[in-house]
C-alpha cells in the first residue's frame, strides 16, 4: 500500500481540486485503491475537462469517476453504464445509492448506451480499467460499440486505460467475482495501432497512467480521423 500512498502524495491532483466532491465513497476493498488511480487518471485528461463536460463512463463501477469530476466542474452531464448482469447490477445499485446528484445518471450498456450517444452531445466515453481486464477479442468488441458515439458527434473521444505489454499476470481486482475476463493475457500497442489504422481513427498515448511493479497501465486517446 505504501507504494500508492506515495503515489497519492505525488500527484498535483490534491492542489487542484478545490471544490468538495459529491460523494465519500467506500464499501469495497477495491475502491480505496481505485479512487488513487482516479486522481491520476482524471490529472491526466484534466484538459478535457470544460464546463458542460457531457461524458459516459462505461464499465463505470460505481461510479467514482463522477465523484473526480466533480471536484473540477459544476457544470457537467456523468452517465455511467454497466453491462446489464449480475456484477453490473450490482454497482449500478451501489452508484445510485451513493449518488444523489442530478448530473449523475446512471444505466446499463445494453438498455442505455445507444440512446444517451444519439440524444446527447457526448464529449467523451471514458473506460478506466475495463480493458485492463479483457482478452484483446472482447476490447475489439467493446470498441465497436463504443465507437458509435462519432455518428453522433464526430469530434468526440475515447479515453481508455489498459495495461500495455505487461510480462505478468493480471491479477483479479474484485475477488467476489468469478470472471473470465481476468487472464494471462495482455494487449500490444500494435493491436490498438493495427486496428485504429484500419477502422480510420487516430491513437494517442496520453501518458502513464501508474507504472508499477512491471504493470505498465496507460492512457490512451481514439479520436475519429
Ligand atoms: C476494474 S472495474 C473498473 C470500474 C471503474 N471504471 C473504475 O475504474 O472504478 C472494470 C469494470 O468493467 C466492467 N466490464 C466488464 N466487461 C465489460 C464490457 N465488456 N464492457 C463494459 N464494461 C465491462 C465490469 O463490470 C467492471 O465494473
Amino acid at each position: 500500500m505504501k507504494h500508492w500512498e506515495e503515489y497519492w502524495v505525488n500527484t498535483k491532483n490534491k492542489a487542484i481540486c478545490e471544490k468538495p466532491s459529491v460523494h465519500i465513497y467506500g464499501g469495497t476493498n477495491y475502491e480505496p485503491l481505485a479512487s488513487i488511480g482516479m486522481s491520476c487518471f482524471t490529472d491526466a485528461i484534466k484538459d478535457k475537462f470544460k464546463e458542460g463536460f457531457a461524458v459516459v463512463d462505461f464499465g463505470c463501477g460505481s461510479g467514482i469517476l463522477a465523484n473526480f469530476i466533480s471536484e473540477r466542474l459544476d457544470n457537467f452531464t456523468y452517465y455511467g453504464l454497466e453491462p446489464a448482469n449480475e456484477w453490473g447490477s450490482s454497482r449500478i445499485e451501489l452508484g445510485k445509492q451513493t449518488f444523489n446528484d442530478a448530473r449523475v445518471n446512471f444505466g446499463f450498456i445494453e438498455n442505455d448506451y445507444e440512446n444517451i450517444i444519439k440524444n446527447n452531445k457526448i464529449d467523451a466515453v471514458i473506460l478506466i480499467s475495463v480493458f485492463t481486464h479483457l482478452i484483446i477479442d472482447d476490447v475489439y468488441k467493446v470498441l465497436k460499440n463504443v465507437e458509435k458515439v462519432f455518428t453522433y458527434n464526430k469530434n468526440a473521444s475515447i479515453v481508455f486505460s489498459c495495461f500495455i505489454q505487461n510480462n505478468r499476470k493480471v491479477g483479479n481486482l474484485q475477488t467476489n467475482i468469478n470472471s473470465n475476463y481476468y487472464s494471462d493475457s495482455y494487449i500490444k500497442l500494435q493491436d490498438l495501432e493495427v486496428y485504429c489504422s484500419d477502422n480510420n481513427l487516430k491513437l494517442r498515448k496520453h501518458m502513464d497512467f501508474i507504472a508499477m511493479g512491471g504493470f505498465k497501465h496507460e492512457i490512451f486517446e481514439i479520436t475519429k480521423l
